[in-house]
């Protein structure tokens, strides 16, 4: 599967998103992550739905709903998402996980299934059928700028190797501290999208387009 990039627009520029979403654009980049967080399943509140649906309402740029959220299933509906969207929830968020990936998918888009760095891999197991991707995080969710966990690389190589057991090919997609260096590893890992933020897109006075092309050449080597 071809490396895709994933915008983090928590670490956009909030006071100009339509400007920075058109430089997202101009950068190729694949997909914008947006971040939900309630303040409850993480101890931070970010983006909403108005938000989603907003950003939805100007670009082409499939979404990547990142629902950091208790019970999720209560929300699914308040986004106008499509069959290029993906909403993820946590396993630890939800106690019917496999149902609300069957509401995401009724509801049009693709479902996606996040785990916690603490969270062992053996949790996605019962899911292989309901996930259309699977979310590694490599940093506690919550918060931009942390560090990688040590033993992300080593998590996402056995990730890969349980979800080669899939009669399809299901994606990894990795989020925290997504730098070129640690983009680099986990490429190698078996990782294929990259939600970045301030450690490879925003960066203040560099150009997204300059930052993009540098990930992508330091996870195709
Ligand atoms: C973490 C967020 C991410 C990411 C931001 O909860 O979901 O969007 O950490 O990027 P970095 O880690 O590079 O600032
Ligand atoms: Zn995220």
């Amino acid at each position: 599967m071809r490396k895709l990039l994933s915008a983090s627009m928590m670490c956009a520029d909030l006071t100009n998103i339509e400007k920075d979403v058109r430089k997202l654009e101009a950068a190729g980049i694949e997909y914008l992550h947006i971040d939900i967080m309630d303040g409850s399943f993480v101890p931070n509140i970010t983006l909403g739905f108005d938000f989603v649906n907003a950003i939805k309402a100007i670009t082409d740029i499939p979404l990547d709903v990142h629902m950091m959220v208790d019970n999720p299933a209560r929300f699914i509906d308040r986004m106008k998402l499509d069959k290029g969207d993906v909403i993820c929830i946590h396993y630890e968020a939800d106690n019917d996980a496999a149902g609300t990936l069957a509401r995401i998918r009724e509801h049009g888009c693709q479902a996606g299934l996040a785990i916690n760095p603490t969270t062992p891999l053996t949790c996605l197991e019962g899911f292989i059928d309901d996930i259309d991707m699977a979310l590694i995080m490599t940093v506690t969710p919550g918060f931009a700028g942390q560090k990688m966990f040590d033993g992300a690389q080593q998590k996402v190589t056995e990730a890969r190797k349980l979800l080669s057991t899939a009669d399809r090919y299901i994606p990894i997609e990795v989020d925290g501290n997504m730098s070129p260096e640690n983009g680099k590893k986990l490429s190698a890992a078996g990782a294929d999208i990259f939600v970045l933020g301030t450690s490879g897109l925003f960066i203040k006075n560099k150009d997204m387009t300059v930052s993009a092309e540098e990930f992508r050449a330091a996870i195709a080597e």
